[in-house]
């Protein structure tokens, strides 16, 4: 795989099939396929998320880009979709005049894809796309422009209580007086909403799970078998997450040629391939204010699903 995690995909592979817990980080699903069966799963009925998102962006896309003026938008695990569109058009700058679109994210072919597309809409926006990982490589975004950082798509959910507060910290650090940073997250709702996310009846997402055996597959060149293995989503009510799992139907053995390691797995054992947490406005809070961050502003949809938070740093 070209790109930003080539180089750590054995280590953490080796530490993730070696734990008691077998898991995998879930910046690995995003290959090219990957990334094409997530942008799928954005339009699932199902997944309420994107689409629930992109209605409080559409709605509040004036109040929020009202007070900034030229300057870089910089999003953190872009991906391929258009949200930050949303924001250039209420920028009211035409054809993006002023604005460089500053996309952070591990899968390239996304990076690019919307990259591209994004110039062709706006002439005059510059993009200066980074491939990288978010987690280590904010240092790699330029300074000394006014920003808005921006983290959609519950991405900020995907990381354990540990790795998030590592995350947000990272983020004020790059923030100067009067920078801002958009977040995404995804709020705690009935079970069956929550887990039908998570569960799609066309079996996109377990598809889009069982992607991750198919890069290790590739790039270690291991010989799982993806159709061993079925996708499993549930919510976790005491930890406030939504785990995924791939469980093995079978007792069966896989080699890690380039680990030199071969795994054992017992029937019914899983792989934790993703947490997915859901936050209460004081769970939320509460993660903010340790990172030095506070919430400036809360926007949301009416049945109060998903929220789009205002931060500005402590340190201003
Ligand atoms: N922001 C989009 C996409 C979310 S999917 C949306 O809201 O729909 C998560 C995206 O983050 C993927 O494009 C993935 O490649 C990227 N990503 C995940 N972990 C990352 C990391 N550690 N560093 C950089 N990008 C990461
Ligand atoms: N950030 C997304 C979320 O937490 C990632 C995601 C959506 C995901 N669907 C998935 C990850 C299915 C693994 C499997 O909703």
């Amino acid at each position: 795989m070209a790109g930003a995690f080539a180089g750590d995909l054995a280590g953490d592979v080796l530490d993730g099939m070696t734990a008691e817990q077998k898991y995998i980080p879930s910046k690995y699903f995003y290959d090219g396929r990957g990334s094409r069966l997530f942008e799928a799963i954005c339009t699932l009925p199902e997944y309420y998320l994107t689409r629930t998102e992109l209605s409080v962006l559409r709605d509040r896309s004036r109040a929020i880009m009202e007070p900034f003026g030229a300057g870089d938008l910089v999003e953190m695990g872009s991906g391929a979709n258009w949200k930050i569109s949303t924001l250039i058009d209420a920028a009211e700058r035409p054809h993006g005049d002023g604005l460089r679109y500053v996309p952070v994210d591990v899968s390239e072919p996304a990076l690019v894809a919307a990259s591209e597309g994004l110039v062709r809409k706006y002439r005059m926006l510059t993009v200066l796309g980074i491939v990288g990982d978010f987690t280590r490589d904010l240092h790699r975004v330029p300074d000394g422009v006014p920003k808005i950082v921006m983290l959609f798509g519950s991405t900020v959910g995907n990381f354990d209580e540990a790795a998030c507060h590592r995350l947000l910290r990272s983020v004020a650090d790059v923030m100067r007086p009067g920078d801002r940073f958009l977040i995404g997250i995804d709020m705690i709702k009935p079970v069956p909403v929550l887990e039908a996310a998570y569960n799609d009846s066309r079996g996109i997402t377990g598809e889009f799970n069982r992607n991750v055996l198919h890069v290790i597959n590739r790039e270690l060149h291991a010989d799982f078998d993806p159709a061993l293995f079925d996708h499993v989503a549930f919510y976790d009510a005491e930890k406030e997450q939504v785990e995924m799992h791939l469980r093995a139907r079978q007792k069966t053995t896989v080699v890690i040629r380039d680990l030199d390691l071969s795994v054992e797995f017992e029937r019914g054992e899983t792989i934790r391939t993703e947490i997915s947490r859901k936050f209460s406005r004081e769970s939320a809070e509460a993660l903010f204010s340790r990172a030095g961050l506070s919430a400036d502003r809360w926007f949301s949809d009416p049945k109060g699903w998903f929220s789009l938070v205002e931060l500005a740093s402590d340190r201003r």
